[in-house]
């Protein structure tokens, strides 16, 4: 089993003192990680939770190994556009300034179900709620550059189970086809994987550099919709890091790389992959950054076609509440 890729020494030595940093889905797993580096690296972190209690908890956490680290916890239900508006508008309302925005949050071959707006849940989460949160969130990003987005895809929007990775523009909910888990996360994680290349794009000269990440399949609750977490956790730990499984740490690793490796900034929309399991195996090692073996990922009338299509379903219809494309 290849060794997972790791962060040289400089980049998780970096000084963020003065830098602001949002990490969604912060209570948890990878995020949680993400969010005590950063901290222990001197930026201040806000944790983007739907379950602040649970935030507030990873908090003490934080704090008990870090105790100047700057942090605060503030609600986001990214399965709410509401809450989603009411979270950018808060945090405008408090800071000046946001250097990393760390797209982490998400689910995974949930049963069929909606959002409170009505969207297919792994769509509306994974992808709508961080398009709508990034675009309101895109001024004070370029205000603040040389900034970053980074965006948790995964090596599902290649191939999910079997299911290849593919959006389905008219009908993104599963209205018109048959609903399956798998098929509707890899749709889900090729759309931000799009999400990035297409506001890399659009942001092209702002200073502000994006990146989608897969961050190895890692020991963490997002498959507790696939089978029990506390196997995964006890019996099944060893036999899956046999066959590859990593550490929530390794996990993040990717994730910290995209948003603070210098050489980033040169590729800003690309993909960044720990270990994975791609159809094409000589990428399964991974690769920072890694072209992706998906055809639909290089589909760019596609990902301008969601973007446009993301717009209508968040309601960003006036230009001027979009990121600008001139
Ligand atoms: N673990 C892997 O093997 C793996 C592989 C490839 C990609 N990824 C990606 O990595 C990212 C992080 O996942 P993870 O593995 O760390 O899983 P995790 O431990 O389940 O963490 C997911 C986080 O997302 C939050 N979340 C879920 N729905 C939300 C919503 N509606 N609004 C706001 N936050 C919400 C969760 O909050 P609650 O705690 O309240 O549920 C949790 O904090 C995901 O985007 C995932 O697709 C993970």
């Amino acid at each position: 089993m290849a060794k997972p890729l790791l962060c040289p020494p400089d980049v998780l030595n970096k000084d963020l003192t003065g830098q602001v940093a949002i990490v969604t889905g912060a209570n948890s797993g990878i995020g949680f990680v993400t969010a005590q580096q950063l901290a222990a690296q001197g930026a201040q972190v806000v944790l983007a939770c739907r379950r602040v209690a649970e935030g507030e908890a990873r908090v003490a956490e934080i704090k008990a190994k870090h105790k100047d680290a700057r942090l605060e916890v503030r609600a986001l239900d990214l399965g709410d556009l509401s809450s989603v508006r009411a979270f950018a508008k808060d945090f405008l309302a408090d800071h000046d300034a946001l250097h990393l925005l760390i797209n982490n949050a998400g689910v995974m071959n949930t049963p069929q179900g909606k959002t409170k707006d009505g969207f297919e849940t792994q769509i509306g989460v994974n992808h709508l709620g961080h398009f709508l949160l990034t675009a309101l969130l895109t001024d004070v990003l370029k205000k603040s550059a040389p900034s970053r987005v980074v965006v948790l895809s995964s090596c599902y929007h290649d191939k999910a189970m079997g299911r290849e990775g593919e959006i389905v523009l008219d009908d993104l909910h599963f209205a018109h086809r048959k609903y399956d888990g798998w098929t509707a996360y890899a749709q889900a994680k090729l759309a931000n994987l799009l999400h990035a290349q297409e506001l890399a794009k659009r942001l092209e000269g702002t200073g502000v550099t994006v990146a989608s990440v897969h961050p190895g399949w890692v020991r963490t609750n997002l498959s507790r919709h696939t089978g029990p977490t506390w196997l995964q956790n006890t019996v099944l730990r060893p036999v899956f890091a046999m066959f590859g499984m990593i550490e929530p740490w390794e996990g993040a690793q990717t994730t910290l790389y995209a948003a603070l490796g210098d050489d980033v900034t040169a590729h800003s929309g690309a993909y960044y992959s720990q270990i994975g399991l791609y159809r094409d195996k000589s990428k399964n090692r991974g690769g920072w950054p890694l072209e992706s073996p998906n055809p639909h990922a290089h589909d760019d009338k596609m990902a301008a076609a969601l973007w446009d299509k993301s717009c209508e379903l968040v309601g960003l219809s006036t230009p001027a509440a979009q990121p600008a494309a001139a």
